[in-house]
């Protein structure tokens, strides 16, 4: 079934459609909580908003940020969010996600430095402060298209994801596993030098970190039990940690908490199906993560944008329209969210997924941090459609709809297709299917 395309045009049609639905969307008119600072990491947040990854596809060969990349970051800087956490890097060449993808290595170092700075001086001197910044490390896995083609690396044959079953070359070894493990030292050590103030073990979106968080039916010392599954993701810790010298210099992680594809043997899922909710290991493993490695907070996250693109980030145009309302996307991520961090209340949460409510966002974004559901709200395409609605939010208490993302997924297919990616319909001189 077609769900109708977005038609609120005032809050309160927001709160009907959200009751007829049963959804969870905490919304708040009142959006000056999102305009307090925060705590994380001994360093504080001018603000509870935050740009989540994105994604450009703008690199140059060798992983430097291109001139787009950089246009994106000098946009993001003049927003003014309190945390910019920047998108996904490779940490080895063999598991970039394209031929674009940023890759940081002792070469292209000095490029990277010059963004981040550059990040820091823009924000100062529009907003009066600089954010925080957060380098998302990757390993792409499942997903590597390192040459422009797939060349996947896998932790195990998942059904629903494969049209025929990858051939057993494709599964990563153990060994293969412990030198990646080692790639997330040297990444960490760049990220520091690079001026970054923190570094993600990214898990999430089933690269490889998150798609190991499921590998049940894997043998060996990263497959079966609870402890193996999350064997890789300590263990880059643990390489990341040896090289940390600065000690305001914190690691964290975009986490994947509910994988939601029929599978029984999913992240976050009740073994009934896997479309079923079930947090208690992704709380387990928060809880380690703060307790091992001292994170400052955690990125929540969930879905597989290549086979469940809707639980990701809900939308209501494309070719792959689910039989889910949209706001029910939202609604599951909201609750996620909020059971996370009530779960979980000494680990400040970042929340996602809040574009899909255009000019309401910044409504839903103060009711969750009003309401206490997360101690931050992360934008995606709506950063990528007009960074300037954090202006609007401060100056007016509103966003205008002129200038919010549509969801039309233009910058997912950009995405896909290895070109560059950023907005169709607002930012249409740069960006073009
Ligand atoms: C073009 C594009 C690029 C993305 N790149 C990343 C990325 O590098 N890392 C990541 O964790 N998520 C990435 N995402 C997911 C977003 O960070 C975000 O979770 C998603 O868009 C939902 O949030 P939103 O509703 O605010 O857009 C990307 C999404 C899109 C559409």
């Amino acid at each position: 079934m077609r769900h109708e395309a977005f038609h609120y045009p005032a809050l309160t049609d927001i709160r009907t459609e959200s009751k007829k639905l049963n959804a969870f969307l905490p919304l708040s008119e009142d959006v000056s909580t999102l305009f307090e600072a925060l705590t994380l990491a001994g360093k504080q947040t001018a603000n509870r908003i935050a740009f989540q990854p994105m994604e450009g596809t703008d690199g140059t060969e060798d992983g430097a940020p291109g001139e787009l990349t950089v246009r994106r970051y000098h946009r993001f800087a003049q927003a003014g969010p309190g945390l910019i956490w920047f998108e996904a890097v490779a940490t080895v060449p063999e598991a970039r996600a394209s031929a674009h993808q940023l890759w940081l290595t002792e070469k292209n170092l000095d490029a990277f430095k010059k963004l981040v700075d550059e990040i820091r001086e823009i924000s100062l001197k529009e907003n009066g402060y600089a954010p925080l910044i957060v380098m998302q490390a990757t390993n792409s896995g499942r997903y590597s298209k390192p040459h422009g083609y797939p060349e996947p690396l896998i932790a195990y044959n998942c059904p629903p994801l494969e049209d025929t079953p990858l051939a057993a070359d494709r599964i990563v070894t153990d060994s293969d596993l412990r030198r990646y493990e080692e790639a997330y030292a040297a990444t960490a050590a760049l990220c520091q030098r690079a001026g970054f103030d923190g570094m993600d073990v990214k898990c999430c979106h089933r690269y490889l970190a998150c798609e190991l968080l499921s590998a049940y039916t894997r043998p060996g010392d990263y497959g079966g039990s609870y402890e193996n599954r999350t064997r890789f993701l300590k263990n880059c810790y643990r390489a990341a940690r040896s090289a940390v010298t600065e000690p305001g210099f914190f690691l964290s992680s975009r986490l994947n908490v509910y994988d939601g594809f029929a599978y029984p043997y999913g992240f976050g899922v009740s073994a009934e199906g896997g479309l079923t909710p079930d947090l208690t290991e992704p709380i387990r493993l928060i809880r380690e993560l703060k307790q091992e490695f001292g994170i400052p907070l955690i990125n929540v996250t969930m879905g597989n944008p290549y086979k469940n693109p809707h639980v990701n980030r809900p939308y209501d145009h494309g070719n792959y329209v689910p039989d889910e309302h949209p706001l029910e996307g939202v609604s599951r991520m909201m609750r996620g969210v909020s059971e996370i961090q009530h779960a979980v209340p000494d680990v400040p949460v970042l929340g996602s997924a809040f574009s899909y409510l255009r000019q309401h966002a910044g409504n839903l974004a103060a009711g969750m941090v009003a309401g206490g559901h997360c101690a931050m709200a992360g934008f995606g395409r709506m950063a990528f459609a007009d960074p300037g609605f954090i202006h609007e939010l401060r100056e007016s208490g509103a966003i205008s709809p002129k200038r919010v993302c549509l969801t039309c997924g233009g910058c997912a297919v950009l995405l896909r297709q290895g070109t560059p990616a950023g907005c169709i319909a607002r930012d249409r001189e740069v960006y073009k299917l």
